[in-house]
């Protein structure tokens, strides 16, 4: 039976049985199938596609407008940001480059080449605002079907425990290779069956811990944590935890939130350990860095990371984001510098994306809104 478990924590240690519910509910997975069947317009078959992309708690943080006959403007929603640990918005900006690249990608399935304009009305010297990260235009000049177009629909980001043996150099390299991050502005790294791999765990490790020790950090997550079918069902966003009757639960204190937020709990010590394990058993690491930290830096980080998770997906690798120690917050600032100094990153170097590696069971599909959710206005 699951008891009271960390909110993080319990994305590890939760069960994936199915909870017995009263009435049946919307499928918030549907999504992933057949995306943007039967859509004439190639931008609504695209935005079918791009709203199945990695992004910080799934949040979800797209708006698009559609303009002329090919055009589409991609803004950023700022209710959907997570201002505690993401406080320059360098990761949401980073989910937004990730929606852009499998846009890209699912156009040119259909023969369209999508010609990208970042921050079109200038970008912000600070946080996000409202003038959009990007305009796109479909170009029909006969592009070529990019191969990554149809891991789409198989990609996940997996948490489950990874296996000890590490992927081959040769996959890790074709991953490396596939992302495109091979320039002066971005790099793309792999540490396999290296001391440093044993570094990186600690660190990461460290990190987690120290988001799970930051109650301004926890209250963040708790509020996209969605406990139970039910709600994720309702929200269609968020980081589902499989909570069999999270109702009952409530109702005799066996999952309030006080407990949730609270790392001493024992049920917390007892995830924890779990989330631990994971870390110190991770087999291999990669990463990205860039030479500054721009926000069309931030766009083209994002395209990069897609394209890396898209191709461990078609190598037949497990792929999961473990970005504590590179966010920009005050109470992880000396494990950000260590990170920092691990990476040789110096000046504006940035570290945008830092993940392990490696093989596992298969995880089930993210929860997304339906794809009307996002247009602020129909295509003419
Ligand atoms: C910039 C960025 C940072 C992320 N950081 C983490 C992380 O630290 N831990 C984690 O478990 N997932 C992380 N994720 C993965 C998201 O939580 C995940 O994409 C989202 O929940 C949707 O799930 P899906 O990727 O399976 O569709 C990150 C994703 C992005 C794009």
């Amino acid at each position: 039976m699951t008891t009271r478990r960390h909110a993080l924590a319990l994305l590890a240690a939760a069960p994936f049985a199915p909870a017995a519910c009263a009435q049946p509910l919307a499928d918030p997975a549907a999504g992933w199938r057949d995306p943007g069947a039967g859509e004439a317009d190639p931008r609504r078959f695209a935005l079918a596609h791009a709203i199945l992309a990695a992004n910080p708690h799934n949040t979800q943080p797209w708006l698009v407008e559609f303009d002329g006959e090919d055009g589409m403007t991609l803004s950023c929603d700022l209710d959907r940001r997570l201002p505690f640990t993401d406080p320059l918005d360098r990761q949401i900006t980073l989910g937004c480059g990730g929606f852009l690249e499998l846009y890209a990608l699912a156009a040119s399935s259909r023969g369209l080449r999508a010609e990208v304009t970042a921050f079109p009305e200038g970008a912000p010297a600070g946080r996000l605002d409202a003038r959009p990260l990007a305009h796109v235009r479909l170009i029909a000049d006969a592009a070529a079907a990019d191969p990554l177009f149809a891991a789409i629909v198989q990609r996940r980001t997996n948490r489950n425990p990874y296996a000890a043996a590490p992927p081959s150099e040769v996959a890790l390299n074709a991953v490396l290779q596939a992302s495109g991050a091979d320039n002066a502005l971005l790099t793309a790294w792999s540490e396999v069956e290296t001391a440093r791999v044993g570094q990186i765990r600690d660190l990461v490790w460290r990190a987690f811990d120290r988001e799970m020790r930051t109650r301004g950090a926890q209250e963040e997550t708790y509020n996209w944590l969605r406990l139970g079918r039910e709600e994720r069902a309702r929200h269609r966003d968020g980081l589902f935890i499989d909570v069999p009757v999270p109702g009952l639960l409530r109702a005799i204190g066996m999952l309030d939130r006080d407990d949730l937020l609270n790392p001493e709990s024992s049920a917390n010590r007892q995830a924890s350990a779990e989330w631990r394990e994971k870390a110190m058993t991770a087999p291999a690491f990669m990463g990205l860095r860039s030479a500054e930290d721009a926000p069309a830096t931030r766009l083209a980080a994002g395209r990069a990371y897609a394209r890396m998770n898209l191709a461990a997906t078609a190598a037949g690798l497990a792929i999961h984001p473990w970005s504590q120690a590179l966010q920009e917050y005050e109470e992880m600032k000396d494990l950000y510098d260590e990170a920092r100094a691990l990476f040789g990153a110096s000046g504006g170097e940035t570290l945008q994306m830092l993940v392990r590696v490696g093989h596992a069971a298969p995880v089930e599909a993210a929860a997304r809104r339906a794809m009307n959710d996002f247009i602020r206005n129909e295509a003419r």
